[in-house]
């Protein structure tokens, strides 16, 4: 009996030094310790031997099962470390890597930024001026008179003594007081108007021009003005000068652009007449002149001012400003 029990040992020993996966070390298991496996039968067995026999191969097999669980259970271990480190190994360190999400520029300075190309291409300096302002270049030198409705506390957040820009027409004053004409400017940036539905936010942008030289007259305005709107909207775009009046310059227009959306027929965007409201412009008024010491004799000027969400709104076919400053990542994907 104890020659079998050490027979099956060495037997077991063999065995396990051709091991060589998991699957080997199962059949192992069940060869040996298994319900019909070498030491079970030999445990069937005692049967057949006397009360002292019997109790001393019972021991001696119990050790042997034990010791062949724990030196499975050992394998067992290696086989599965070996297998994660052949796993590890497998990383193809030459893949490309993962590109991180990568943003881009906010649709209304991409719009900004590809019209004031338009007008530096034209020979336009870009300038820029303080958002709070005075009364002074707000109004007073834009020759906006005390009583006019522009002033209305509705319209024009005040700050202390001072206001936050309402457009961006101060910026004339400012570079005329510091240059000298001639000169081509224009001057982008933020404005704020207490004012909010689907088409008016409190706070937008706008781009101002402003042109001064000797012998500028109506027709130079129109062509930059034509140029401008047909490299936006293409060269097909009708375009109409409509009288109007602003308080700084005369003679005054606003400018409007046939239709993107129903290409003049009418329809709800157009309010049914064909026709787009896109900017205003005119003649710097002399009395505007007069404020920044500017001989009315000698310089005579063009300028214009337009909104850009108006005019990226028209681009991208969109009807509610107020999209553009939810910041929704779903929208903003788009641009
Ligand atoms: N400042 C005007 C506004 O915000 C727009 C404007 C009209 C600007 C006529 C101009 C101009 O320079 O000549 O409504």
């Amino acid at each position: 009996m104890t020659d079998t029990i050490e027979h099956i040992e060495q037997e077991f020993q063999t065995r396990l030094t051709t091991v060589s996966g998991e699957e080997d070390l199962r059949k192992l298991k069940a060869d040996f310790i298994g319900k019909k496996g070498h030491v079970s039968l030999m445990m069937k067995n005692l049967k057949s031997l006397s009360p002292e026999e019997k109790k001393q191969a019972g021991q001696a097999l119990n050790t042997l099962k034990n010791r062949i669980e724990s030196v499975l259970q050992e394998k067992l271990g290696r086989l599965e470390q070996q297998a994660a480190e052949a796993r590890a190994s497998r990383v193809d360190v030459t893949l490309p890597g993962r590109k991180p999400p990568e943003g881009h520029l906010h649709p209304i300075t991409q719009v900004m930024e590809e019209i004031s190309g338009i007008f530096t291409r034209m020979g336009f300096a870009v300038e820029e001026g303080p958002e709070i302002e005075s009364d002074f270049y707000n109004f007073e030198a834009l020759n906006i008179p005390q009583d006019h409705p522009a002033r209305d506390m509705q319209d024009t957040f005040y700050i202390g003594g001072k206001v936050l820009r309402t457009h961006t027409s101060p910026v004339q004053i400012h570079v005329m007081e510091r240059q000298q004409p001639p000169l081509r400017i224009i001057a982008p940036g933020k404005v704020y108007r207490c004012d909010s539905d689907v088409s008016h936010t409190p706070m937008f942008h706008q781009i101002e021009g402003l042109m001064v030289d000797r012998g500028v007259r109506f027709s130079d305005l129109k062509g930059v003005i034509e140029r401008f709107l047909k490299e936006v909207f293409g060269e097909n775009v009708a375009v109409r000068f409509r009288p109007s009046f602003f308080p700084f310059t005369s003679p005054s227009a606003e400018v409007d652009i046939q239709c993107v959306m129903c290409t003049g027929s009418g329809c709800r965007t157009c309010s049914q007449t064909g026709w787009l409201e896109i900017l205003g412009c005119g003649m710097v008024d002399p009395a505007v002149f007069g404020f920044v010491n500017y001989d009315p004799e000698e310089w005579t000027g063009f300028a214009f001012g337009l909104g850009i969400e108006r005019i990226a709104m028209l681009k991208y076919g969109i009807n509610d400003i107020r999209l553009y400053f939810e910041n929704d990542l779903r929208f903003l994907k788009q641009f």
